[in-house]
């Protein structure tokens, strides 16, 4: 986590039902002090913070975090405004049972700015897309997406938050499921009832 932690939120609220079938066994992030961690905390959930500029290069805080998220072992990894790229060392461990959110229609505007790109392209309909995490920026597997309007006295801020509106249900709904039912990643496709 790397901002608010609204898509955090929504996730924790919905583990307090028993049927959503998961747990958040442990929050982290890439920066001290963001709100995500105090939604966590405040839920008594284990947190870490792992800033980049802690290690002396990429390679070993990719292998830090690796060995972090293994000692809380959790069965699904979720990103959600998570604004660096995981590694070798994590995706070794991880890869095929992480997921990460981006507010846009994947292909469609990789990156940090997504809805602003989105706006200076003049498109008339994002979203939001729910993707299993690959080397690549935004471009994994993708397990859901959904579609938000682009209205026209939209500036960033009004849209990005619309989209996360659409984007937190997608998460909650897409998490539960893959926490609940077994699934099969083959290629770009992910597959649900298989074992
Ligand atoms: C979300 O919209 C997420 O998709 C985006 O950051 C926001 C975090 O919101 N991530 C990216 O843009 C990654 N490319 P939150 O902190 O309120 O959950």
């Amino acid at each position: 986590m790397s901002g608010s932690g609204s898509n955090l939120q929504a996730l924790i609220d919905a583990t307090t039902s028993p049927d959503f079938g998961a747990q958040v066994v442990a929050v982290g992030a890439d920066r001290p002090g963001i709100e995500a961690l105090d939604r966590a905390e405040r839920h008594g959930i284990d947190t870490f913070c792992l800033p980049l500029a802690d290690f002396d290069d990429r390679v070993a805080w990719d292998v830090a975090l690796a060995d972090e998220v293994a000692s809380h072992a959790p069965d699904l990894i979720v990103l959600a405004g998570f604004m660096k790229l995981t590694g070798p060392a994590f995706l070794a461990l991880f890869g095929g049972r992480t997921v990460n959110t981006h507010p846009a229609l994947s292909p469609s505007f990789p990156g940090m700015h997504a809805p602003r790109d989105a706006l200076e392209h003049g498109v008339k309909i994002t979203g939001a897309t729910l993707f299993v995490v690959d080397q690549g920026m935004d471009t994994g597997p993708i397990v859901a997406q959904v579609a938000v309007p682009v209205l026209p006295d939209d500036d960033e801020s009004t849209l990005h938050e619309r989209i996360k509106v659409s984007e937190r249900q997608m998460l909650v709904d897409w998490v539960g499921r893959m926490a609940r039912e077994n699934f099969t990643l083959t290629d770009r496709t992910l597959t649900f009832g298989e074992s």
